[in-house]
């Protein structure tokens, strides 16, 4: 398809980021290769098969890039000025809604202007798409960052099935209160058809808002605008693909790499992991800590033992992240310059990102899987490491407030803000039979391989384009909120 003779795409993703990240080729010109998530490979079949196109921020500020064609999709770029990175993505999107939506972890702030980049933004988003899509085609917006995108698009195409999923929490309804555009938000949300969150618990949120603050008639996940139209919000997991991961995980260079990953560690008995963006949300301070005091405690010495712990820099401009990581580096120096020995630090820290057949060789190369966030969407991460572990070895750690907690019941589920739970649990852990391993990870392999990122997609779609649009009642709306 060619993008540049608009109104031809049948489906038409949106999401902050395009699927692929730059690099510099050997002549020196940039080139365009696909970025990692599981996002895109779930996508791209039926952005194949339906003419499709993907609209979104290619990074950076200098060019404003025409439509390209990259690993043979179709990518309309968004361009944002150095002010709106600052106002509208580091600002609003990830220092408002962020810090919200995940439980207020860290203080919310509220600025005008930042609001103002971000309806701008959005209103940005909407025109693309609205110029991308073929009449009465099927549009699928993603993510915080888009939340006004739905109606905006609605309004300038009536035609087009939207559809809108957060891939993060949606807050209780008593912190959702806090935004002084918290109105806006539901608005701007009820443009779309079907409204995926990761749980039902979000879903049941967000109607109880659209019903206390906007005070539309709702019942179960249905909300009935007074225009006729239903719009349905419901619990959509996310996963990843599981059998990729696993081929993967399965190949001659990964286990290589991942013999050569233990022995670089000294061979220790046992080797803990955390791959993490390096997020306030993630815990990783908490768990580090729970970690160097079972060190201290005496259950098992820096021989015996290593964390590897592999943060991945974001967002490095917003200063609750800068301040994270000097939060982080002081405590690691910490616990190695107290507990370390010659040759065996307590901590192997790396502020870096790495390619998938390296993180799947961390997951093939470690014994215990430690994710722990205060609160969080779904984490993939803790369902790739289940992927990579066809030997149905390895144990799972992880925190009852991250959505995969819901479907991996067999991990050892812990509370992050509970340090003598987390310990005892990493301790559990460690000492677990070779037996207890093989039966928590047959169950958790099971729901991985079976509920997929193609099924999620599938399942979305095919609700999307079965909800019905029009309710046929007469509606009042209950009451002004
Ligand atoms: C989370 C969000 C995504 C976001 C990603 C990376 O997973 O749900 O929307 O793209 O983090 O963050 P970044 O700010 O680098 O896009």
């Amino acid at each position: 398809m060619d993008v540049t003779s608009t109104g031809s795409a049948d489906l038409v993703i949106v999401a902050n980021r395009l699927p692929v990240d730059r690099f510099e080729q050997p002549d020196g010109t940039p080139g365009w290769r696909r970025s990692p998530g599981g996002l895109v490979s779930a996508l791209e079949p039926v952005l194949r098969a339906s003419d499709g196109a993907w609209i979104g921020w290619p990074g950076g500020t200098e060019e404003d890039l025409e439509p390209f064609e990259a690993d043979g999709m179709d990518l309309v770029p968004v361009h944002l000025s150095a002010d709106e990175v600052e106002e509208f993505y580091e600002g609003f999107s990830n220092a408002t809604l962020w810090p919200l939506y995940h439980d207020v972890v860290a203080k919310p702030e509220f600025h005008r202007e930042w609001w103002e980049s971000y309806v701008r933004v959005n209103q940005r988003f909407a025109e693309k798409a609205a110029a991308v899509a073929a009449k009465d085609a099927t549009v699928w917006v993603h993510d915080y960052q888009l939340q006004l995108v739905p109606q905006m698009l609605r309004d300038l195409r009536p035609d087009l099935r939207i559809g809108f999923y957060l891939h993060i929490p949606f807050p209780p309804t008593e912190l959702f209160q806090q935004l002084p555009w918290r109105r806006q938000v539901l608005e701007g949300l009820l443009g779309a058809d079907l409204i995926g969150f990761q749980l039902a618990g979000g879903a049941q949120n967000f109607i109880r808002l659209v019903r206390q603050r906007v005070g539309h008639k709702t019942h179960r996940d249905l909300v009935y605008l007074p225009d006729g139209r239903t719009v349905r919000a419901a619990a959509f997991p996310i996963s990843i693909d599981a059998a990729d991961f696993e081929k993967l995980a399965r190949s001659e260079g990964v286990e290589q790499r991942a013999k050569e990953i233990r022995e670089a560690l000294g061979n220790p008995k046992k080797v803990f992991l955390g791959i993490d963006r390096l997020d306030y949300t993630k815990g990783i301070y908490a768990r580090l800590r729970a970690y160097s005091e079972l060190l201290a405690d005496g259950h098992f010495d820096v021989e015996d033992a290593v964390f590897v712990q592999v943060a991945t820099p974001s967002r490095e401009r917003v200063e609750q992240y800068r301040i994270l990581r000097d939060e982080i580096d002081r405590l690691v120096g910490r616990i190695n310059g107290d507990l370390g020995k010659i040759g065996s630090p307590a901590i192997s820290y790396m502020h870096s990102s790495f390619p998938r057949e390296e993180m799947a060789a961390l997951y093939r190369a470690a014994d215990i899987m430690v994710v722990t966030p205060f609160r969080d969407g779904m984490n993939l991460v803790a369902k790739e490491y289940i992927a990579c572990r066809f030997d149905g070895q390895g144990a799972l750690v992880l925190s009852e407030f991250a959505g995969a907690a819901n479907e991996l019941r067999q991990a050892w589920l812990i509370n992050p803000y509970d340090i003598n739970g987390m310990k005892a649990a990493l301790l559990d852990a460690y000492n677990a039979s070779p037996r207890e391993l093989a039966r928590r990870m047959k169950a958790m392999r099971k729901t991985v391989v079976e509920h997929d990122v193609k099924a999620w997609a599938d399942s979305f779609l095919e609700e999307l384009s079965s909800v019905r649009r029009d309710h046929g009642k007469t509606v009042r709306p209950v009451s002004q909120g």
